[in-house]
């Protein structure tokens, strides 16, 4: 049986910091991830990474706008760590051989992004996630000592002991078909949000919400899950993400008329205002007849408005997602986008140091809940997020394994899960397939639990998503042999998709007003008054989503009234 001081489970950025941080501590590490850690989701983070390093700006400007961006729902204490941190991080990057985009000067460039008061995002052309993953990646080999990675491993759930403490995972070697007990003094849940729940999303197929799953499921808390961010600029056909950089380089919104309509809502930071507002905004042109394409259902993105040349050095990812995907030169042509499901704002509850109420639990990335996004996150606050959280976690996660014996589960343990796979394998086919259910549910999402939202729609994702729970305890799959099954795995994730659906859905249903990403048209204004407080979810003793609440930390920033 593999024993770890820290199994960290997810190898993007998140994981890859918090292995970096544990092994440089003196930690024994072990990094396991269902694809290979290049091909983490965190390879599509595409704009760049906020860090206040300008000679102009200030950490507490960042700390304000985050605050600001969050709708006031983000712990304050939490984003003033991040911000402070985030020049330190950016420079440790650029120093362990991330490629920054540099002026003419030779200084590093800093491009503008949404919800900013300043241009504060430092970049890899619009490939800034792969850039700096595949450095770490370089960085993790160098401790192949004390670094095991379990590449194509997939964590089937977390072990508590009597004591209810978490001393390690069961997993599923994808490769063999094998399972196998991984004890840990503590583990590290890295494993991203549930963009899957949604259809379409910028997501990878990957982002199905294990991680915040398994943890609710052993009883952590989840916190904010009803705070969805739906990005402004998502490919009309299919929903891929068309960074943020594009309007962070000037690019235009327009809609049917031509008109630039970010005037009527956010006169001075129009297209870069922050992405709750804009996502809005279109959603409203869209809804009131001012869309384009066939179905009325698009926003043209006018990136012309760059300099070509500019355009073919720092975007040139989307220049080639505009030809190959919706066959439109982005450097002479606008592109249709439309608001799309993009990222969580909620997850696993935590401190600064990652860790869960559980002891031996943490979580980072956007698995964990801190929370510094709070009802909306600012672009390239992610990446920001994964690192600092990550190598927080990394080394709180080793201190902590210093003067602890390795748990030891018993074998006993593998049995519930073999038991569960090989049920898997044995459902008749009959009745309906994974993927239908995962389909349903990803529309689901998509109409009722989006930009706007009411009671209405609401109950009725909720209906649905718990009739989907019902019908995917019986669905079938295809592939009943061992080796890379990865249909298996589409049958666990559903249901892990399934949790966060519901608890999404109930918080929703729960935040009587509007807020960040939740916009309630039955409770359009925001209520400081009443709701001023995160909604926690933890699952009963039945089974069922219970909510608590939990006080929003205000350090410097009283709320007030929030324009663009
Ligand atoms: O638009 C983007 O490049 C996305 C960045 C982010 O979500 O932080």
């Amino acid at each position: 049986m593999p024993a770890h001081d820290v199994l960290i489970i997810g190898a993007g950025l998140a994981g890859q910091r918090a292995a970096l941080a544990a092994a440089e501590a003196g930690a024994s590490v072990a990094i396991m991830s269902k694809v290979h850690p290049v091909r983490s989701h965190s390879v599509a983070a595409a704009g760049g990474i906020n860090a206040a390093i300008a000679i102009d700006d200030d950490w507490t400007e960042h700390a304000y706008d985050t605050v600001k961006g969050s709708d006031f729902l983000g712990d304050q204490d939490a984003i003033e760590i991040m911000c402070s941190e985030a020049p330190g991080e950016a420079m440790h990057l650029e120093h362990i051989g991330v490629t920054f985009h540099r002026n003419e000067k030779g200084e590093l460039d800093l491009r503008a992004f949404g919800g900013a008061s300043k241009k504060r995002t430092a970049y890899v052309a619009d490939i800034t996630g792969q850039a700096i993953l595949h450095v770490l990646y370089e960085q993790l080999m160098r401790h192949e000592a004390t670094v095991d990675r379990y590449e194509e491993w997939f964590s089937t759930s977390l072990i508590l002991d009597d004591a209810g403490h978490c001393t390690g995972a069961v997993a599923r070697d994808i490769r063999s078909g094998a399972i196998e007990i991984f004890n840990a003094k503590s583990v590290i849940l890295c494993n991203g949000g549930n963009g899957q729940c949604y259809k379409p999303t910028t997501n990878a197929l990957i982002c199905t919400g294990d991680g915040i799953s398994q943890a609710y499921r052993v009883g952590a808390p989840i916190m904010d899950m009803e705070m969805v961010q739906y990005h402004p600029t998502t490919l009309a056909e299919n929903g891929f993400l068309i960074t943020e950089g594009a309007r962070g380089e000037g690019a235009h919104l327009l809609n049917a008329d031509g008109e630039r309509f970010m005037e009527n809502y956010a006169p001075n930071k129009m297209e870069l205002a922050s992405r709750d507002v804009v996502s809005r905004a279109e959603q409203t042109e869209i809804n009131e007849g001012r869309g384009v394409g066939p179905d009325g259902q698009g926003i043209y993105l006018d990136i012309t408005v760059v300099p070509r040349k500019r355009v073919l050095e720092a975007l040139r990812e989307i220049v080639n997602i505009g030809r190959d995907f919706a066959g439109t030169d982005i450097t002479r042509e606008p592109i249709m986008i439309r608001p799309g499901q993009h990222y969580i704002m909620g997850g696993v509850k935590t401190d600064v140091d990652g860790r869960t109420p559980i002891p031996g639990l943490y979580a980072a990335g956007e698995v964990a809940c801190v929370s510094v996004h709070g009802g909306n996150r600012l672009g390239a606050n992610s990446l920001l997020d994964t690192l600092i959280f990550g190598r927080r976690s990394g080394e709180h996660a080793a201190a902590r394994g210093t003067d602890m014996a390795m748990p030891k589960a018993p074998v006993s343990r593998l049995r519930e899960d073999t038991t569960a796979i090989e049920e898997i394998m044995g459902r008749p086919r009959e009745g309906r397939r994974v993927s239908e259910i995962k389909d349903e549910l990803g529309t689901t999402m998509n109409e009722y639990v989006a930009v706007y939202r009411d009671e209405a729609g609401l109950t009725k994702a909720l209906e649905i998503v718990r009739r989907l729970q019902e019908e995917s305890a019986k669905a079938y799959i295809d592939d009943g042999g061992r080796v890379f099954n990865q249909d298996v795995l589409a049958a666990l994730e559903v249901g892990y998709m399934l949790d966060c659906a519901e608890a999404t859905i109930v918080s929703a249903i729960e935040r009587k007003e509007s807020r960040g990403a939740q916009f309630r048209l039955d409770y359009p204004e925001r209520d400081d008054e009443e709701w001023l407080k995160h909604i926690n979810v933890t699952r009963g003793e039945d089974g069922e989503p219970a909510i608590t609440y939990s006080d929003v930390t205000i350090t410097q920033w009283q709320p007030e009234v929030r324009k663009y």
